[in-house]
């Protein structure tokens, strides 16, 4: 897998500063947590549980990077499926991961454009069908461990938000700040299809919640690093909730979020 970055971090860069009572830190203190590396907060769920919004804003807010895992799944699954290359041979898209090249184009509170073989794939990989294929080739641990450096690379000062399924399980195990955010099926499936239609893309609505709900259950019961929160992750259900109070929510789990000052940044390596 080949990584190339897009425009930088073009996040606003609001000055942070730890509390000395955090919400979230589960015996840990985050300020000592983040001395030696960049700070990371995982947001892992179902699909359609507003995650990749979510996790953006809350980047945005934060002026940190943001990876978003599971365009990465995506990409490799559209390259797998552009070389023909049978997505139930765990040898082939590996190797088809590692020659594969992904760039994403900006950081920001919009959804960045992401070219994937030197071709924007930004439209496509947003489809169900990328999301299948995604799913299919994410259940080879093959295909997991050739990510798995590349994801890891994401974390960088000032901070990182890593929105995927197990970023707080496997990634980012020992990142200070760690939510799960779900909701409920039929609402996952509405904002699914709310968002594919404002792309012009028409889909059923009870195929979507078929299909979402066969991803979730393919994603949860896999063997390796399935779908599941991390012990000390903050559980979030988003049901019935705006996007901004959810936004607000997951804030408030990074203690200094809304404080002046950043967290000390070491000298030495990251
Ligand atoms: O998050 P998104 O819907 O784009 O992810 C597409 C698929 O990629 C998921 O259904 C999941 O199978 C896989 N994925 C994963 N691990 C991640 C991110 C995504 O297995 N960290």
């Amino acid at each position: 897998m080949h990584w190339r970055e897009g425009s930088g971090s073009g996040c606003d860069s609001r000055r942070l500063r730890p509390r000395m009572s955090p919400s979230t830190s589960r015996g840990r203190d985050p300020a000592s947590a983040v001395a030696a590396k960049a700070p990371v907060l995982t947001i892992d769920g179902p699909s359609g549980s507003g995650k990749g919004t979510v996790s953006r804003l809350v980047a945005h807010a934060l002026g940190w990077h943001y990876l978003d895992s599971g365009a990465l799944y995506r990409a490799v699954g559209l390259a797998a499926a552009w070389e023909q290359i049978d997505l139930s041979d765990a040898e082939a898209v590996a190797a088809c991961a590692a020659r594969t090249a992904i760039r994403f184009d900006g950081e920001g509170e919009g959804e960045p454009r992401v070219w994937v073989n030197g071709k924007d794939a930004t439209h496509q990989l947003r489809m169900e069908t990328a999301g299948a294929a995604a799913s299919a080739i994410a259940a080879h641990p093959q295909v997991r461990a050739a990510l798995t450096d590349l994801q890891r690379s994401f974390r960088r000062f000032p901070g990182l938000v890593a929105d995927g399924r197990d970023m707080g399980t496997v990634i980012f195990p020992d990142a200070p700040f760690k939510v799960f955010l779900t909701a409920s099926a039929g609402e996952r499936a509405r904002r699914r299809h709310k968002q594919l239609k404002e792309k012009g893309v028409s889909v059923s609505f009870d195929g979507l919640l078929h299909e979402i709900t066969a991803r979730d259950e393919r994603d949860a019961s896999r063997a390796v690093a399935p779908l599941k929160p991390a012990d000390d992750a903050l559980f979030l259900d988003s049901t019935g909730r705006s996007i901004g109070e959810v936004v607000q929510q997951v804030l408030a789990v990074v203690p200094w979020s809304s404080a002046e000052d950043p967290p000390a940044r070491p000298s030495g390596p990251r």
